[in-house]
């Protein structure tokens, strides 16, 4: 039998697919209440410092190839730039969220009237709460629902029945990383990279046995929101301030693309909370 040498991670080719990227320019961004541990009202932020930020996260899209579509900010809504949150999209088929807290609940239906005014017919207004893409990873033959802090795991039985993909759910334990896309994200190819200690035990065991060659993150990535990141099977739109991460992902093939969101970061959001991925 002959033994093949290993191929160096750095020498694999990563291929970058185009994506369908849905926005919201953070113009009535603040931080007024406090419904995660990163938010703290009295401390405050300036809205037109994310918006500045965020500007330079739609460019680094556009400069990738990708197609961004934009939702129009609604007043009242602070949180509305997480567009990551207004819904799960799969196979043109649109999950609706039904948030947790009150004060985002308005979004919700914002989200979904966009979804209908745009060409998706075939929408879910959900049974059960779940925060879209923030607690829902689609990889290609699985999806990854997150639950503990925000999604109810009945939303994760619900989006399997509407979307016809099975999800496999995962226990967050840690208030840091509160949604999923906080902990982890795809890489593309079937793989991801996470956080393993956001997760309950059994969840780990599970991420062990489904990506036994995942990317794995220490806690001062993590701490960074160096996990909510973007992948598009090559370049990873990430924190700046995830610099070992960084590194990580250029020795396995991967081309980071550092973007700035301090000032989003103030409410608990990165650059996938900034984005919600439309797959037609
Ligand atoms: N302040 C928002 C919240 O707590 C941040 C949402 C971040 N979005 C995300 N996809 N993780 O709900």
């Amino acid at each position: 039998m002959t033994v093949l040498p290993a191929m160096e991670p750095s020498a694999v080719e990563r291929t970058a697919l185009r994506r369908h990227f849905l926005m919201c320019r953070p113009e009535h961004f603040a931080v007024t209440y406090a419904i995660n541990p990163w938010m703290e009202p009295a401390a405050g932020a300036d809205a037109a410092k994310a918006v500045e930020q965020w500007e330079s996260l739609r460019a680094a899209y556009l400069s990738l190839g990708h197609e961004v579509s934009l939702i129009d900010p609604v007043v009242g809504l602070p949180d509305m730039v997480f567009a990551a949150n207004g819904a799960l999209v799969v196979g043109g088929r649109v999950y609706g969220a039904k948030f947790t807290h009150p004060e985002r609940h308005a979004e919700g239906p914002a989200y979904v009237k966009w979804m209908r005014e745009n060409g998706f017919a075939e929408v879910l207004d959900a049974q059960h709460t779940n925060e879209g893409e923030g607690d829902f990873l689609t990889l290609d033959d699985v999806i990854l629902a997150g639950t503990g802090f925000r999604t109810d795991i009945a939303a994760h039985q619900e989006a399997q029945e509407f979307l016809g993909r099975p999800v496999v759910t995962l226990r967050l334990v840690d208030p840091r990383f509160y949604h999923l896309d906080t902990a982890l994200f795809p890489l593309g190819g079937g793989n991801v990279a996470y956080y393993p200690a956001a997760f309950s035990p059994g969840s780990r065991a599970v991420l062990e046995r489904l990506f036994p060659d995942a990317v794995l993150a220490t806690e001062e990535d993590a701490a960074v929101l160096g996990l909510n990141a973007v992948c598009d099977g090559r370049n990873v739109v990430i924190n700046a301030e995830a610099t070992g991460l960084i590194r990580t992902l250029e020795t396995h093939g991967y081309e980071p693309v550092p973007v700035d969101l301090s000032e989003l970061r103030k409410a608990g959001g990165g650059p996938k909370c900034c984005t919600l991925e439309l797959r037609g």
